[in-house]
């Protein structure tokens, strides 16, 4: 059994949906369930013995004991956080509780389970899901983030990433924990909450309303799909050494604007907006405080030692993103009204 965190979140549903479809053993999804949290993401579980979800918080010491006691993980995958940088700058307050506190919890409570296991102690991992943004910011020839670039993060969002990946490294160093972390570029794809940049185009562009480009459009990020950063992490999983970080890019460095207009050619193909262009839409704003310029990620090392690389163009990802929100619409309009959330309230008594 392994014990993911936030797997009713955009990346984890992908993961666990991913995970079991390539025969990984049994999942226990331990998700608050906030606002980003989302149980439709998962729907396709539902009843299946292999997957069993636990609403409960990171930063409940007695909630994370009890599911190590319980369930008694062979991993742990920890993608629960609070993930959207703008949210941060507004209100850190929950990014550091979920994201310092709530991962130290996970830590001591994994160290503690780890340290009495026997002959499952060898197999043991905990794999941190962290960010390429604890990096900060390049320049345009800058050479692309490597596993040993120093840490210099700039938003309250990539300062509490970066707070958890030196607790996480801590307590390999200390303790000896098998921890394993990977530091990923933007992600992008199916299940992602309409509050990210592709998301929110996607679905601003087919209400017509105007498509909101941070300052000069000219902040690049490095795409990486969704389907692609998971077979990642399953290849780390097996196969990563204890201690070792591991960088995960798409390959694929584009300005926003490039994309916002690419994502507008692909909407235009398939469902034509009449006599109006997508591209009309656009509309430049004032730039998000602080705002990174460029992200980059070297994946030399996890292809080299995991034969790992991705396997989509921002283009073939792109336009398989756009038509799953299009083959959706009861999922957008489920998320988008936050009927969602009524599910929780009724399943889990409106705590
Ligand atoms: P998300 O916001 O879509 O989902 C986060 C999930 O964590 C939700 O299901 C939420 O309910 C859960 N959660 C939040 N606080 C919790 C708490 N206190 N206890 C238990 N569960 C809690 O996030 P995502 O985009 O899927 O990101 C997953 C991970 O990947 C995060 O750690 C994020 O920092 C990292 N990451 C994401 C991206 C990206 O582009 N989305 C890029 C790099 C790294
Ligand atoms: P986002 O999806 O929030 O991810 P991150 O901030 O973690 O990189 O934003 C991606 C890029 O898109 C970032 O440079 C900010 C920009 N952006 C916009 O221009 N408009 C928007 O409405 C949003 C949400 C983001």
């Amino acid at each position: 059994m392994i014990l993911v965190t936030g797997g009713a979140g955009f990346i984890g549903s992908n993961f666990i949906l991913d995970w079991l479809a390539h025969g990984g053993e049994p999942v226990v999804n331990f998700d608050k369930l906030t606002y980003a949290g989302n149980t439709l993401n998962v729907a396709a579980l539902d009843g299946d013995s292999r997957y069993r979800l636990v609403r409960a918080d990171i930063c409940d010491r007695d909630a994370v004991e009890r599911a190590f006691k319980e369930h008694g993980p062979r991993a742990v995958v920890h993608f629960a956080a609070e993930s959207h940088v703008d949210r941060s700058i507004h209100a850190p307050a929950d990014f550091i509780q979920t994201n310092v506190v709530g991962t130290f919890n996970l830590l001591e409570a994994a160290r503690a389970h780890w340290q009495a296991l026997e002959a499952e102690k060898q197999a043991f991992r905990f794999l941190h899901v962290s960010t390429d943004e604890v990096f900060g910011s390049l320049g345009p020839e800058d050479p692309a983030f490597s596993e040993t670039t120093p840490y210099a993060p700039n938003s309250p969002y990539s300062a509490s990433k970066a707070a958890s990946d030196h607790l996480v490294r801590a307590y390999h160093h200390t303790y000896g924990l098998p921890v394993v972390t990977t530091n990923c570029s933007n992600n992008y794809g199916p299940r992602q909450f309409p509050e990210k940049l592709i998301p929110l185009m996607i679905l601003n562009a087919l209400a017509g309303k105007p498509l909101p480009v941070y300052g000069d459009g000219r902040n690049v990020r490095d795409w990486l799909y969704v389907g692609d950063h998971c077979a990642a992490i399953r290849r780390v999983l097996e196969r990563g050494r204890p201690g070792e970080v591991y960088n995960i890019g798409g390959g694929a460095e584009r300005k926003n604007l490039d994309v916002v207009e690419t994502l507008c050619d692909i909407l235009g193909e398939l469902r034509s907006r009449g006599a109006g262009r997508y591209h009309d839409l656009v509309t430049f704003v004032k730039d998000r405080p602080g705002h990174d310029r460029r992200y980059a990620m070297d994946t030399s090392k996890i292809e080299a030692e995991l034969g790992w690389r991705p396997e989509e163009s921002l283009e073939s990802g792109l336009r398989k993103t756009v038509r799953w929100y299009l083959d959706n619409a009861d999922w957008v309009a489920s998320v988008q009204t936050g009927a969602y959330r009524n599910w929780v309230e009724t399943n889990y008594g409106g705590r």
